[in-house]
């Protein structure tokens, strides 16, 4: 059988500046209008830029997989949804009873400005709007069973087996406690947990927004988990050797607080080998996604090489 030909893409940065521009442009659809104190605080931290990974992921396998070009306005809202929960996980991750970070995106951070109640308050609405506009959208009858499906997946991801709990078990590993017997399996388990899942659920979103059948979706919820393993791998590393100027938030903040992380349980060198054998197997994983490799191969390699 003749293998189906070559899709054809732009180079990376020309990609990822598309499905960006779309994800912009389905945020500013999507927030709550200006003018009162809780939707202020969800603009203000949802628009400070960000690398809009997730809802480009989502975008992304989409393509991969078949959905329809160009994208659906519908469908860049439900993969925008992404980036809303990932912006409430951000807003909360900066708490003083979490992280206490002052700076994010090269803003002082939404509890600094906006207080404290009001950045609670803007985590926990920017999580509801993204599941109302995954049960919302793509609309029609025909599209209920993927919305469904969408809601499902995202669930899953980001509650007690998903972010969530890998956040829980960031904070219990912090300090002494995390350098003991099992660390690097714990390790592994915060990463998969805290940034992993939501990357998987991401790619995932995208093969069931295109209507990917269960064996396909099975292979890119594989690449998305590895994938999201890297990128908290790389997030490790750049907190050591990257300057807040470059980050857009704190460095040297996981030393500090005695963060259980890659090169804390291996040493710069060791987490950069780490770094590379989980680039090895997202490359690999890629490699088995029909219609995948090229794109997703390139995604990977910016996961692991990123400056920011
Ligand atoms: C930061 O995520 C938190 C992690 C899960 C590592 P990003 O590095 O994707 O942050 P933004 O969205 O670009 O600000
Ligand atoms: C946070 O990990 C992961 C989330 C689920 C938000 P980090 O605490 O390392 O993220 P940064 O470095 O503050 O962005
Ligand atoms: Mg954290
Ligand atoms: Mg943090
Ligand atoms: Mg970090």
């Amino acid at each position: 059988m003749t293998p189906p030909a070559a899709v054809r893409r732009p180079p990376l940065e020309e990609w990822l500046a598309g499905r960006r521009g779309e994800t912009e442009a389905a945020l500013l659809r999507v927030l709550p209008a200006a003018g009162e104190p809780l939707s202020d605080a969800m603009r203000y931290s949802v628009l400070a830029g960000g690398k809009r990974l997730r809802p480009i992921l989502a975008l992304t396998l989409y393509d991969v997989c078949g959905g329809a070009s160009p994208v659906p306005s519908e469908v860049a809202e439900a993969a925008a949804a992404l980036e809303l929960v990932h912006t409430y996980s951000l807003i909360h991750d900066d708490l003083p009873c979490m992280d206490d970070d002052t700076l994010r995106r090269g803003r002082p951070t939404c509890h600094v400005v906006h207080g404290e109640a009001m950045a609670l308050l803007a985590g926990d609405a920017l999580q509801t709007l993204g599941f109302e506009l995954l049960a919302t959208r793509p609309s029609g009858k025909e599209a209920a069973p993927r919305r469904a499906e969408a809601v499902a997946l995202l669930a899953r991801a980001i509650g007690v087996s998903g972010m969530a709990g890998g956040q829980a078990l960031d904070l219990a590993a912090q300090g002494a406690v995390g350098r003991g017997a099992g660390a690097a399996e714990r390790l592994r388990e915060i990463h998969e947990k805290k940034t992993g899942r939501l990357l998987q659920a991401s790619a995932e979103l995208g093969a069931v927004l295109a209507g990917a059948p269960p064996v396909r979706r099975s292979d890119v919820a594989r690449y998305g988990v590895l994938l999201g393993l890297l990128f908290q791998i790389a997030d490790d590393l750049l907190d050591v050797t990257a300057s807040a100027d470059a980050l857009g938030k704190t460095a040297g903040k996981d030393a500090a607080q005695e963060k259980l992380t890659y090169p804390a349980l291996f040493g710069l060198e060791g987490a950069r080998a780490e770094r590379d054998r989980a680039l090895a197997a997202a490359l690999e994983a890629a490699e088995a996604v029909e219609g995948g490799p090229g794109i997703l191969s390139e995604l990977a390699r910016y996961a692991a090489h990123r400056d920011r």
